[in-house]
């Protein structure tokens, strides 16, 4: 195998170089470069360029070359900031008591609801959450996405927390896609649990986090802040020992009431996702912080909610990415770019906008630097589509998959 690989030439290619973190952005800002190509140093971006002159350095460096003979157009790799798609088992029954009518209880009474999944799950092996990992994170990577971020939580125990985890990490291991992990033991209080919400917190932070850190599981702390979950008040010391510990915070907020998204600003969280509850108040907090907004459509889309409301979250000068929530219950069907392409047209989203929010701000989400761009000594992450111009695959609302998937410069899918 060669250490250099020439790529190209691309009718087009957004690289999102000049594209900042935060705030509004019209398609005209993007700069497309047109007939290029990237040249790959094992698994990063050497250089990108004129096609004709990229040759030649190409050949300088004994490069292998694949030539493209149709029109493509070649944007970052996507990557999906949240996701829970380790667990076991179908809540096919609760979306269909939901659009008949029933309520969160009602449907929680009959033994449905996140309990449900915890239920399922437990009774999975490691080896068997690691199997239903590895088969959603590929249909993921065939519709290009290319990092994947993956949430425990439906272990609701220090064991069965740690058989999430570890199976996210076998999964890792023999996936092209990279998994990110994220301990959400902070998703309900577990209906078996002999204690309260503080004792529960305790135990999983005294006895898990270390656990975390000693095998390297993952260094990010999630936590569902609602009225069912967990209140801002029962949440500040675990994510202050969590950050004492150096774990990154993201927290799931305001998704049917606030209170969250303004636990994630006072803890300095990567990122407050959700949002859908958030009023004028949590949009002008969110804006004004570091803290990376992720708006969920699919979990719009699976609960018949509103959507997060992105446009003012931009207009007010927020970072926003766009994740897919991929879980169970509240988001069962799991298509980031059908889902962003969606929020974008109810909320009025340009291209652009919806591009950086599965990319470079996604990227951001994770409190990644390494991706969500095209431009030198980035990941070589990267999707082709078949088109001559970037509008078509948003215009498709998702139906444009990707011709071609590389990851760490190499193709992954095509
Ligand atoms: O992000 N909101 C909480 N957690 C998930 C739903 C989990 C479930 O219903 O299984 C979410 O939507
Ligand atoms: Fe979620």
């Amino acid at each position: 195998m060669k250490k250099y690989k020439l790529i190209g030439p691309f009718s087009q290619l957004i690289s999102l170089e000049e594209i900042a973190t935060k705030g509004p952005i019209k398609d005209e800002e993007l700069s497309i470069q047109n007939n290029v190509g990237i040249l790959i140093e094992n698994e990063k971006i050497y250089s990108i360029g004129d096609y004709t002159e990229i040759k030649k350095e190409a050949a300088s460096l004994d490069a292998e070359i694949i030539e493209l003979q149709a029109n493509y157009v070649c944007t970052p790799g996507f990557v999906d900031a949240h996701t829970h798609i380790c667990f076991s088992g179908s809540r096919a029954r609760d979306y269909a008591m939901r659009n008949g009518g029933k309520s969160y209880l009602e449907i929680a009474e009959a033994g449905g609801g996140i309990w449900d999944t915890v239920t399922q799950t437990r009774k999975a092996t490691q080896q068997e959450l690691t199997y239903g990992i590895l088969k959603r994170a590929n249909t993921l990577l065939k519709s290009g996405i290319t990092t994947i971020e993956v949430k425990s939580g439906y272990g609701l125990s220090v064991s069965e927390e740690l058989k999430m985890l570890r199976a996210i990490k076998s999964a890792n291991q023999n996936l092209e896609a990279d998994l990110i992990p994220t301990c959400l033991a902070a998703h309900m209080l577990p209906k078996d649990f002999d204690g309260n919400h503080e004792t529960y917190l305790d135990t999983i932070s005294n006895t898990l986090f270390p656990i975390l850190k000693e095998e390297n599981l993952t260094n990010r702390i999630d936590a569902f802040i609602e009225k069912s979950a967990f209140l801002p008040s029962d949440i500040y010391l675990y994510f202050r020992k969590a950050k004492a510990m150096g774990f990154d915070i993201t927290v799931h907020a305001d998704q049917f009431s606030t209170g969250g998204s303004e636990v994630a600003v006072q803890m300095n969280a990567i990122s407050a996702d959700h949002l859908e509850a958030s009023t004028e108040d949590e949009i002008a907090l969110l804006s004004n912080s570091n803290v990376v907004s992720v708006a969920l459509p699919g979990a719009s889309i699976g609960l018949g909610c509103d959507f997060t409301p992105a446009r003012k979250l931009l207009d007010a000068g927020g970072a926003l990415a766009i994740a897919s929530d991929w879980n169970p219950g509240s988001a069962p069907m799991g298509d980031l770019l059908t889902q962003a392409c969606i929020l974008g047209t109810f909320q009025k989203l340009s291209n652009a906008e919806v591009l950086a929010g599965i990319t470079c701000r996604a990227s951001a989400a994770l409190n990644l630097n390494d991706r969500g761009r095209l431009v030198t000594g980035m990941l070589a992450d990267f999707n082709l589509f078949r088109t001559n111009h970037f509008n078509e695959i948003f215009y498709h609302q998702g139906k444009m998959t990707p011709s071609q998937v590389w990851k760490r410069g190499d193709i992954v899918y095509s």
